[in-house]
């Protein structure tokens, strides 16, 4: 292997400024491109995607060909650990995930001595993309985070306010506290076979860490993540971690404390001077450009992606969107994007 300052964004994560950031797109492989289209067509099913590595390697790299990309990111879905757990989900075209909502009983049927036989087609996919990938190209593993996970779980499906989940954990709290378990022990077991099957850091997605008042979001979010990155770090000490806690606002910088990630994402919500301000000198950042932005591109994009570079010019800072490329995204504007980033 290089030495890890080839990898740009692996050194970023690992606290070193670069001139330009290195920049990847949260959800960089998906409907907006045509390709990915096509691939997922002649898949039949999403899951079968997530689980053919030849495919799931394909659909991986298509971003990469078209665009000046720092990282790939491993294609999968969060949702492959209650799916490995025995816990039915599907992908509905225009549905969403949709999963056989979870009760207490439920809880204590999950399997988790499986979960990695299961996921043998993931980790072999990232075993293939570390050895297609370029040198200087990092690769990012990635899980859900159990809070995010459990949103998931508990309702059965997405949902705006998390309502089913939150009320569970107030409800039940024991058989939550089971269910937050399980999924931190997976994670570790998970992230950890991604590291080391070539991924050169992991990204925990945090994708609700809102909507919680403070003690929920102490034993929700700060506990569980910090559990996993201290599980990690146990496995494999030097274990770069990005958390994404999408949604933390005021809870940023806590999050990144209590959880002692190397990288903390940041949702477009969030205000640049807050950021600025709130965080430790040295803590890297990645984001954080309105999804939407991108999709009007023109001014509207330019002007706050400039506002961004500024914002963390003297950080080690990650360019990503502050959440999910849409797929009405123009594939222009994702040019213009790099070009900028790439350009000034
Ligand atoms: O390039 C990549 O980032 C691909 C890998 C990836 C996917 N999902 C593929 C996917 C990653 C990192 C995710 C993360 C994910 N999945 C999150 C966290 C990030 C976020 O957006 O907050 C969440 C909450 C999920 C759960 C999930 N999966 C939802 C809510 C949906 C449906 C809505 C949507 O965004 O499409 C999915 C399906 C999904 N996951 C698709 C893709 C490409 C679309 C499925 C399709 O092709 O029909």
């Amino acid at each position: 292997m290089s030495p890890v300052t080839d990898r740009k964004l692996l050194a970023t994560v690992l606290g070193l400024r670069q001139e330009r950031p290195p920049v990847w797109i949260m959800r960089q492989a998906g409907r907006y491109l045509p390709e990915y289209r096509e691939t997922r067509k002649a898949a039949g099913g999403f899951l079968e995607l997530c689980y053919t590595p030849e495919l799931a390697v394909e659909v991986t790299l298509q971003p990469l060909r078209r665009f000046d990309l720092d990282a790939a990111i491993l294609f999968s879905d969060i949702l492959v650990i209650p799916d490995a757990l025995g816990q039915k989900v599907r992908f509905e075209v225009g549905e969403g995930p949709l999963l056989e909502p979870l009760d207490a009983e439920g809880i204590d049927r999950l399997d988790k001595s499986r979960v990695l036989e299961h996921l043998a087609p993931v980790l072999e996919t990232v075993r293939r993309l570390r050895a297609q990938l370029p040198d200087d190209k990092t690769l990012i593993g990635f899980c859900g985070a159990p809070w995010t996970v459990a949103t998931y779980m508990l309702n059965g499906r997405g949902s705006p306010d998390q309502w089913t989940a939150r009320r569970f954990a107030l409800e039940q709290p024991e058989a939550f506290q089971r269910l937050m378990d399980i999924l931190v022990e997976v994670s570790i077991d998970y992230l950890a076979a991604q590291l080391q099957a070539g991924a050169d850091v992991v990204q925990i997605f945090e994708s609700w860490a809102l909507n919680l008042d403070d003690a929920a979001f102490a034993r929700q979010v700060n506990e569980p993540n910090k559990r996993i990155v201290a599980g990690l770090r146990q496995r494999i000490p030097d274990a770069p971690v990005i958390g994404f806690p999408r949604g933390a606002a005021g809870n940023i910088a806590g999050y990144a404390a209590a959880t002692g990630v190397n990288a903390l994402g940041i949702d477009y919500a969030a205000p640049l001077d807050f950021v600025r301000n709130t965080l430790p000198k040295h803590l890297p950042v990645q984001g954080n450009l309105d999804p939407l932005r991108l999709v009007i591109g023109g001014a509207a994009m330019d002007n706050q992606v400039r506002a961004i570079l500024a914002a963390f010019a003297d950080r080690p800072h990650i360019f990503n969107l502050g959440h999910g490329i849409v797929p009405e995204t123009p594939i222009a504007h994702v040019e213009r994007l790099i070009e900028l980033i790439k350009q000034g």
